[in-house]
């Protein structure tokens, strides 16, 4: 049997959000299924895909335009197939402390596509992040990287059991 096509698709700025996306497609595929990580921005037909994992990074409580853009481009297929979305994140511990709630946005997106379900993972802002904004954030001790691999496999795993899962009988026709 052909293995479960997955698209990891992620709107980044820096460079932290396809971190995350490509870690969970390395997951993916080491739990045997056949994903292909792109960026937003180049994802224009999501047909081709068993089930899909949209992220994006936040910026003043926003996703990332590549990403709000990919999911509006696509939302009529993204409607019909699994789809799981994430946000990176918070630069300090509090993703792993406790689920944080979608940005407004992005939870009318899960509403509207019909994702499964949302995630946030911590994000980075480091010495490498360009930026006025991002540097002085980080000269005042604002700054790490707060992705959390184990986490992010963790996730990963679950999308690749539920997305191999065999589907439930048919509930038996009502006489
Ligand atoms: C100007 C600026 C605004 C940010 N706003 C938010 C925010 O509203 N919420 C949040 O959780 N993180 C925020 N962050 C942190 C980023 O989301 C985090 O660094 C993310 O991992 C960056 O991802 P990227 O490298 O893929 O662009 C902000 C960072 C910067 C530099």
């Amino acid at each position: 049997m052909n293995p479960k096509r997955v698209l990891v698709a992620y709107g980044s700025k820096h460079g932290a959000t396809a971190g995350i996306a490509d870690e969970i497609g390395r997951t993916l595929r080491a739990d045997g299924l056949d994903a292909v990580v792109l960026s937003a921005a180049d994802v224009t037909d999501v047909s081709g895909y068993d089930g899909v994992v949209l992220g994006g990074a936040l910026y003043a409580g926003m996703w990332n335009g590549a990403a709000r853009r990919c999911a509006r481009r696509n939302a009529d297929q993204l409607r019909h197939r699994p789809l799981w979305l994430f946000s990176s994140g918070p630069v300090d511990r509090s993703a792993e402390e406790h689920d944080i709630r979608p940005a407004p946005g992005v939870a009318r997106r899960i509403k509207r596509l019909g994702a499964r379900e949302h995630m946030t993972f911590g994000g980075a802002l480091t010495d490498e992040t360009p930026g006025v904004f991002a540097r002085s954030m980080v000269r005042s001790g604002k700054g790490g990287d707060f992705r959390n691999p184990e986490r992010i496999q963790a996730w990963a795993h679950h999308i690749g059991t539920e997305l191999t899962a065999p589907a439930p009988p048919e509930a038996p026709a009502r006489p």
